[in-house]
């Protein structure tokens, strides 16, 4: 808290708080986290039961509507979600307008932005049925949107979605068949990939979804705040971190060099950091990473990827880190993205293909944030303030007179 006297000329005090550690920027009813307990819970339900018994599009529904669904209500969420998972035709004119080697996230953030131009009976914020439309559209059509990006960074063909496949197995056909091949969705491939769908689907006030939040609160129509996101969700400490675990896993290699990148992680003199590790709020194991170690194995041993050097790697590192007293201290442990990276690469996805699935996965997060923010009387629009630290007043110096 700051003493703002003598700064602006008047009486007060506000908060500078880089980083917004430990400010509150809204009321919300979707997702609670326990960082000391390592608790994540949706609506109340935890994540590890959801990611059990569950599947992503009855969290969605859970997300979106706060309770769980009926089996009729599931039956015509599904419904919808799936009659809207097909791309406007002309859409497809605006994916081949990009360089073939565009990075997928840097189409997913054009092409997300741009429904907003080919959805116009969806983008009046203030209509409730079209929020709603906007919102399953936006689901819906994500995973289409990220497997074309991904078909065309390959320079394939794109696969249209199919009706009669659950959502993963739909997407994980447009990503992996190929035109006249047949192409057998994998019933635990699918399920693995529900998942981890599943674990990322919320995980309330990130960098991303504030700034959902922020763009939504000038009144932006819903396709250009959920690309905001998007955008957001591209960085490496946030979105990119698995995509960076799974080079650093690669880079130690072998067991046996373990010990060195641990002494680099500790070195206050070495940027290095153990990627995949450490969370700004779970100060415990984060619940996620747990269910996705055990699907790593699952998932691995299905593609016939036996003593994986990866995967041995991760496992030990994880053993030796959380028996350091360095890591222990700081109470850094494991977080989503130090398992979700090997197992997206066993299923057959590149690299540049990860930040475009936790994408696909967050869009309800995003777009549950984004309603009830709308629904709010009291919300306004997000203004930080800052702490100025630059020049006082001073009168225009006339270039002659200058240095
Ligand atoms: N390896 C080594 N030391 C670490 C690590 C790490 N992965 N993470 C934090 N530390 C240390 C810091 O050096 C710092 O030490 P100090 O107190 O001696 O200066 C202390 O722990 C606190 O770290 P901060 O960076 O201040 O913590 P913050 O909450 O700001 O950062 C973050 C959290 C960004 C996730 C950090 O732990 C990190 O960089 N981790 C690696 C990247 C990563 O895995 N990101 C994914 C996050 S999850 C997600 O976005 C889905």
């Amino acid at each position: 808290v700051i003493d703002i006297r003598g700064l602006y000329g008047k009486a007060g005090v506000f908060t500078h708080d880089p980083g917004f550690t430990s400010t509150s920027s809204c009321e919300s009813t979707i997702t609670f986290i326990d960082g000391e307990k390592g608790q994540l819970l949706h609506r109340g339900y935890p994540i590890d039961q959801l990611a059990a018994k569950s599947h992503y599009l009855e969290v969605c529904y859970l997300l979106l509507y706060g309770e769980l669904p009926t089996a009729a209500q599931m039956e015509d969420f599904e419904y919808r979600v799936t009659h809207h998972s097909m791309l406007h035709d002309q859409m497809q004119y605006f994916f081949r307008g990009f360089r073939r080697d565009a990075h997928p996230m840097a189409i997913i953030v054009g092409v997300m932005g741009a429904m907003s131009a080919f959805y116009h009976d969806s983008t009046d914020i203030t209509d409730p049925w079209q929020r709603e439309v906007a919102s399953i559209r936006m689901i819906a059509k994500m995973p289409t949107i990220v497997a074309w990006a991904f078909k065309y960074s390959m320079g394939m063909p794109f696969i249209y979605p199919r009706n009669d496949l659950d959502y993963a197995g739909n997407f994980l056909r447009m990503c992996f068949a190929v035109p006249a091949e047949e192409y057998e969705v994998d019933p635990i491939l699918a399920r693995a990939m529900d998942r981890i769908f599943t674990l990322h689907a919320d995980h309330e006030q990130n960098a991303s979804t504030s700034t959902v939040r922020l763009a939504s609160s000038s009144g932006a129509n819903p396709f250009a705040c959920i690309a905001a996101g998007a955008a957001c969700l591209w960085g490496p400490a946030h979105g990119g971190a698995n995509e960076a675990c799974l080079m650093m896993l690669r880079e130690i290699g072998t067991v046996d060099r373990i010990p060195e990148f641990i002494a680099r992680a500790k070195d206050k003199d070495d940027p290095f950091r153990l990627m995949g590790f450490g969370h700004r709020v779970y100060k415990n194991v984060d619940p996620r990473a747990k269910v996705l170690k055990a699907s790593a194995d699952e998932v691995l041993d299905l593609m016939g990827i036996h003593n994986n050097p990866t995967l041995q790697v991760a496992k030990e590192l994880e053993k030796q880190a959380l028996e350091d007293p360095y890591f222990a201290e700081k109470k850094l442990f494991p977080n989503v993205d130090f398992y979700s990276g090997i197992i997206l690469e066993a299923m057959g996805f590149p690299t540049s293909m990860f930040t475009p699935i936790f994408a696909l996965s967050r869009t309800v997060g995003w777009i549950s944030q984004w309603k009830e923010q709308l629904s709010d009387p009291e919300h306004k629009i997000g203004r930080p303030r800052q702490l100025y630290t630059g020049a006082p007043y001073r009168d225009y110096v006339e270039v002659e007179e200058r240095g």
